[in-house]
């Protein structure tokens, strides 16, 4: 499952975030250095270093935005969440071949290990001022090309082979981290989203009613079933 949430940050919140990452202070190093064995030899990008000035700012502003979002807390249910991470995709350093994201990481703020059940990328650069720079992921349903608008967000599964292709005008900025899901299993998160976003259309449509509740008592009923805290 491939899912994309529109405008996760404010125009505000965008225009501060990229002004921070571009900030002369601001301190970039190799992407290749934080990079599992797998993907190492794969990964040409720029990554903002963890004490870099503003990281705190960076991190507080999309993990406030993802807590806002109902849509997205829905579809991952979330348990814990990586710190966010800041790339920057141009020049010479300007693509990520195809890899597989390590099924568990280490975070650093706050200091835990993360399950990467789902992994999540913020666009922060507007997609007409560079050329390239697709996310390509490899669904179950075939490849999928992801190019979002600056402050939209995409959620997939963090097992799926992907990859970002060269920018070869211009520079992708992006925020990456993943989340450990209350609900381990994608099929079983799917349903619960599928079921959650049922729920709510029928309520928009005929309010609250009977079965609108009795619904409702079943979704959580699956959640307590399949939710580990
Ligand atoms: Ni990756």
């Amino acid at each position: 499952m491939l899912l994309t949430f529109k405008q996760l940050l404010t125009p505000e919140e965008l225009a501060r975030a990229r002004a921070l990452l571009l900030a002369p202070e601001a301190e970039w190093h190799e992407g290749a250095r934080s990079a599992g064995s797998q993907a190492v030899a794969h990964k040409h990008n720029r990554q903002l270093a963890p004490n870099s000035p503003g990281t705190d700012e960076l991190q507080a502003l999309i993990l406030g935005a993802l807590r806002r979002d109902a849509l997205l807390f829905s579809a991952a249910l979330p348990k814990k969440i990586f710190n966010p991470l800041f790339n920057r995709y141009g020049g010479d350093s300007n693509h990520y071949g195809a890899h597989i994201d390590g099924a568990v990481l280490h975070s650093q703020r706050p200091d835990q290990w993360v399950r990467t059940d789902l992994s999540c990328t913020v666009f922060l650069a507007d997609p007409d001022s560079y050329d390239g720079g697709e996310l390509h992921i490899q669904d179950t349903l075939g490849p999928q090309r992801v190019k979002l608008a600056a402050g939209d967000a995409v959620l997939y599964p963090g097992h799926h082979l992907h990859e970002v292709t060269p920018v070869t005008r211009g520079e992708r900025l992006a925020s990456f981290f993943w989340i450990e899901s209350m609900v381990r299993g994608d099929e079983q998160r799917r349903l619960l989203f599928d079921m959650d976003m049922a729920l709510l259309a029928l309520r928009q449509r005929h309010g609250e009613s009977e079965e609108t509740v009795r619904l409702s008592g079943t979704y959580h009923r699956l959640l307590r079933l399949w939710a580990s805290t």
